[in-house]
């Protein structure tokens, strides 16, 4: 009985140790998915979504290369994860049956991609710098599934933007680290690309 109950006080003194060790990392938070997700995928469904196989042109707009890790709670690497992400082109549109406007859409924009991140748990893709479209303040949507099935929906917003305070999907989170793990900062992609910028967002499933 003695041995029990000192057992017992032994759980309730580590577990709060435990759990602070697993707070290191604030989890990213999930976020709507959206009525824009591909109801059918791009040919092309690459990491490179500025450039569509079999197309000379380029995407019109500012190239943005988004890249960082996926984490767990404590920081360590959740390797064979898939990252998709997808979002507008450079002038508003989706390619979803939902778009009006679609054929208007800028052809040579991918719309979608996805990749596996590595062995060091890193991802990367090419895309744009995103824009305002009605109602929204500039987004990118993402999808995240690990190998040991857990699932993150949630949507990249540019730091600093105006238009986020009036968002009501940035707004619906409140807690400022929270946001903090959902806002890009983006810096020129000096030595990568000229003219395009560079953001790292890990991405943190705890
Ligand atoms: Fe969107």
């Amino acid at each position: 009985m003695r041995s029990f109950s000192r057992r017992l006080l032994l759980a309730t003194t580590i577990l709060p140790l435990h759990q602070a060790f697993a707070a290191d990392r604030v989890a990213t938070p999930a976020q709507t998915e959206g009525p824009f997700y591909p109801v059918a995928f791009p040919a092309d469904s690459d990491n490179d979504l500025v450039q569509v196989r079999g197309q000379a042109a380029r995407a019109m707009g500012t190239i943005l290369h988004l890249q960082g890790r996926v984490l767990d709670g404590s920081g360590a690497p959740m390797t064979g994860a898939m990252v998709e992400i997808w979002q507008c082109d450079s002038q508003g549109l989706y390619d979803h049956p939902g778009q009006a406007g679609r054929e208007r859409r800028d052809s040579a924009f991918q719309g979608y991609g996805k990749v596996l991140a590595d062995a060091q748990s890193s991802y990367r893709f090419r895309t744009l710098k995103p824009v305002a479209y009605a109602g929204r303040t500039p987004h990118i949507h993402l999808k995240v599934a690990t190998a040991n099935g857990r699932r993150l929906t949630t949507q990249f917003y540019l730091a600093g933007d105006p238009q986020n305070e009036r968002d009501f999907v940035y707004r619906a989170i409140r807690d400022a680290r929270s946001r903090e793990q959902i806002e890009m900062r983006l810096q020129p992609a000096n030595g990568l690309e000229a003219g395009a910028f560079a953001t790292t967002m890990d991405i943190v499933i705890a």
